[in-house]
């Protein structure tokens, strides 16, 4: 376990609210589907993502679907000053916000998550402590759902988290197989209101045992 925790911190000067709505509004009419909302998460929902131990204590943290940037300035105010954060945004109108945020713990890739194993493997990021993910599983295809979620399992080390916040129910179809039930906790502070998942990918060694006991299970403990 890593033993330096760090609290909010100054992570760069924070675009406005508006201004994050504008370039949520310009995106979404380039591409609603990939963008599933006309509203950036709200203050509440950025700290719910942020203020967690997996955040606090990673080192390496992957965002999909960063948007403007509001979910990038909390994780980034709640990580470690020697941690890095890589943000995956397909929407190039996001291109501008997130490269106005000057923090050094920070990589922007502005490219789709479909290609997440390739990505991080160019930005030098091995196996990542949590992957914290807005983009809409309800609202792709079924194939690039399940491309993406395999991707995230792939990325994550054991004992790694994968943190959602979605409208819908849809990517329980898609993270379930691969890391069992999900944690789950409503946010209704947030237009619109949503719903928090979390997963632990399991420790092999743990769900050896398991099998070898006989329960086919998904084991959730997490790694030492
Ligand atoms: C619901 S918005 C979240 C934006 C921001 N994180 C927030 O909470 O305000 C979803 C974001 O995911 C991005 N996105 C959708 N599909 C993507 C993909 N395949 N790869 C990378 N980003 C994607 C969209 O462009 C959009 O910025």
């Amino acid at each position: 376990m890593h033993a330096i925790t760090a609290g909010p911190s100054e992570a760069g000067a924070r675009p406005t609210f508006a201004k994050r709505a504008f370039y949520v509004l310009k995106a979404w009419l380039q591409a609603p589907m990939d963008v599933a909302t006309l509203c950036p998460s709200s203050p509440y929902l950025t700290r719910k993502l942020a203020n967690r131990d997996c955040v606090k204590n990673a080192r390496c943290v992957i965002e999909l679907g960063p948007g403007a940037g509001g979910t990038t300035q909390a994780l980034l105010e709640y990580m470690r000053p020697d941690a890095k954060l890589l943000a995956v945004e397909k929407s190039t109108v996001f291109s501008e916000p997130l490269h106005a945020i000057h923090d050094p713990r920070l990589e922007v890739a502005m490219d789709d998550a479909c290609a997440l194993a390739e990505i991080a493997a160019k930005h030098q990021f091995g196996l990542v402590d949590a992957v914290v993910s807005g983009i809409p599983f309800s609202s792709m295809p079924p194939a690039v759902a399940k491309t993406i979620a395999q991707s995230i399992h792939q990325v994550l080390r054991p004992g790694g988290v994968f943190v959602a916040y979605q409208i819908r129910d849809h990517v329980n179809e898609f993270a379930r197989p691969l890391f069992g039930p999900a944690e789950t906790e409503a946010i209704p502070m947030n237009f619109p209101p949503l719903t928090l998942y979390t997963w632990t990918k399991v420790c092999v060694a743990q769900q050896d045992a398991a099998d070898r006991r006989g329960q086919n299970e998904i084991v959730h403990d997490q790694c030492a």
